[in-house]
């Protein structure tokens, strides 16, 4: 497969063309950003942990049915994936109540939720991704209600194959982010990449947080923390 031209630059990756139509290059760059970029970072190796990261988990959501972009990793910090058109939702699964949502309700980080929530947050860096209702979806027209019931059943389903893997690693899946689009024949997948910067994992027996909120918050050993989850989940797999 051959890499060819940058097609987008994101935050935190970029995309590349190949030469085969239904087939894009993932490379994941060195750089953290939070809080829509106002907060910059990045430390040598991240884009090729976070690469390590997805892999082990795309590898683990295919052998359980998930239907995903992820084809194979090529190089350390690159990764084939099929081609598709985002569905411009961020869809976030919530386990324990912290981040966003304990701010808005007012509640403390910890408690758990009693079933796991679905959101919805409309993807726009200028609007800072606000959350959006099905109705307001449906009524833009981003997507309609039978995409956005089968997209709940599918993160919930993630969520389950997720929170199992996390706790063989000895991790709480407190809640993540994922995206999802239509591959050229039409069926939605699941896209992006799932890696420790769009997810909270705090640790089973002390709640030490394990993800980007070490960055965001300022707590330090982000670099450490990155590394022990994947050595984590490659202990817990293999
Ligand atoms: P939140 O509590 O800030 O709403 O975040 C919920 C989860 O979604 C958390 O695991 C971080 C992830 N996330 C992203 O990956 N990208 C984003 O832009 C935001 C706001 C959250
Ligand atoms: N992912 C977003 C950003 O990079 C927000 C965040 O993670 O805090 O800006």
């Amino acid at each position: 497969m051959q890499k060819k031209e940058l097609i987008y630059e994101g935050k935190a990756k970029r995309i590349y063309s190949t030469d085969q139509e239904a087939c894009l290059l993932m490379e994941y760059k060195d750089s953290l950003t939070a809080f829509n970029a106002l907060k910059k970072g990045q430390f040598l190796g991240k884009g090729e942990l976070n690469c390590k990261i997805s892999t082990l988990i795309f590898a683990e959501l295919k052998k359980n049915g998930v239907n995903h972009h992820w084809l194979e990793t090529s190089s350390g910090n690159e990764m084939l994936v099929q081609k598709t058109t985002i569905i411009p939702l961020e869809v976030v699964v919530r386990n324990i109540m912290a981040g966003s949502l304990a701010k808005k309700l007012g509640r403390t980080e910890g408690e758990v939720l009693k079933q796991p929530l679905v959101e919805f947050y409309y993807k726009d860096d200028h609007l800072a991704d606000p959350f959006v209702s099905d109705d307001q979806i449906t009524a833009m027209g981003w997507t309609d209600q039978a995409t956005l019931d089968y997209l709940k059943k599918e993160a919930l389903r993630i969520n389950h194959v997720l929170q199992n893997m996390f706790l063989k690693a000895g991790l709480k899946l407190v809640d993540f982010k994922t995206e999802f689009g239509r591959n050229v024949k039409s069926e939605i997948i699941l896209s992006d990449e799932i890696s420790p910067d769009c997810m909270r994992l705090w640790d089973v027996k002390t709640n030490k947080k394990m993800d980007k909120d070490r960055f965001r918050q300022d707590l330090g050993e982000v670099e450490e923390s990155y590394l022990e989850v994947y050595e984590r989940l490659q202990k817990g797999v293999s």
